[in-house]
């Protein structure tokens, strides 16, 4: 069984520091750092360096096949590419005096049967118990329903489907039913139009979503404050560990990765949530861009605590 991953917009994230920052002037960046990124390399890279069966189905920017290709092998993954012309977008990420400024480039627009290879080559390669996590934005181009539609063909394979988006993508991807969804909290009151609050509503809330769409399983993330986990029958909370904050970057990529391999491997709920959290906690102390491996996330995890809350 492998973590299949899917990225359609995969990009370089750009940190640069830039301690005074003025609009009206030059300003000069003192430490320039570029990773590769994107929702679902990230996700891949997590499941390889945890040791899974880490797949991969991309579309890939002609003008930096190189550069990503290579990346790729290093980190152990194996990659199906579809070429798409252009490079890779650029997420700029300027850290300042007075927090971090962030610009994402929203991509060059994707010829509409490069989508639709990207998500055959995804379902030709994918395997009975599969883990799949479809996560990201989609470029120009492709339709919001490009998730929705490979749901079913994924399920048809005997694959667990998970799914990390926003807006259209993730409304149309709940008809189709999911195994389970990782909205955080703006993405969740964009889809329900629900902002819970405490624990106790953001536990009924997603039970709720459980009941009207048929989704299986909902992790609500909540920053800071941490993550549910919500099923039909049960609810558990993970209080977020208290971990020195050096970066934001990678922590849904990290609970959700984390968690599909756990509950891969064939742990409980419980477990998978635990993992998942240990691995996110990881992911905001490692500097810049960069993901956690097992060993950061197994230092962490004897300080999750997993609450049980009645629904
Ligand atoms: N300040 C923090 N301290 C400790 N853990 C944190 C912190 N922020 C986030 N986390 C952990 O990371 C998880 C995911 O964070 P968050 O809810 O911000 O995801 P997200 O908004 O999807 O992030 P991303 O920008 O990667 O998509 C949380 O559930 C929590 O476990
Ligand atoms: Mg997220």
């Amino acid at each position: 069984m492998k973590l299949f991953s899917l990225c359609m917009n995969p990009s370089v994230d750009r940190t640069m520091d830039c301690p005074v920052f003025d609009v009206r002037s030059t300003n000069r960046a003192r430490f320039v750092r570029d990773d590769i990124g994107g929702k679902g390399i990230n996700t891949a890279v997590l499941a390889s360096r945890f040791g899974a069966v880490s797949a991969l189905s991309l579309l890939m920017p002609e003008d930096d096949r190189e550069r990503l290709a290579s990346f790729l092998r290093r980190e152990g993954i194996a990659f199906g590419a579809v070429p798409v012309p252009g490079r890779l977008r650029i997420n700029l990420k300027i850290r300042t005096q007075g927090g971090m400024v962030e610009i994402n480039e929203e991509g060059a627009p994707v010829p509409p049967q490069a989508a639709e290879m990207c998500a055959s080559a995804m379902e030709t390669e994918a395997s009975p118990g599969d883990f799949c996590m479809l996560t990201g934005s989609l470029p120009p181009g492709v339709p919001d329903d490009f998730y929705a539609r490979l749901i079913p063909r994924l399920r048809h394979k005997g694959c667990f489907t998970a799914v990390d988006a926003d807006g259209g993508a993730l409304k149309a991807a709940l008809d189709e039913k999911p195994d389970l969804i990782k909205p955080n909290r703006q993405e969740f009151a964009r889809l329900t139009g629900l902002e819970p609050r405490g624990i106790a509503e953001c536990c009924l809330f997603s039970h709720r979503l459980i009941s009207k769409t048929g989704v299986g399983a909902v992790c609500l993330s909540l920053g800071g404050d941490g993550a549910v986990y919500v099923t039909e029958r049960e609810a558990l909370y993970a209080p977020a560990l208290q971990v020195p904050v050096r970066s934001l970057h990678g922590a849904g990529d990290s609970l959700l990765s984390a968690l599909c391999f756990s509950l891969c491997r064939g742990d409980g709920a419980r477990a998978a949530l635990a993992l998942g959290c240990a691995a996110a906690a990881a992911a905001v102390s490692l500097p810049g861009t960069e993901m956690p491996g097992p060993e950061d996330a197994e230092a962490l995890l004897p300080r999750v605590k997993i609450e049980k809350v009645d629904i």
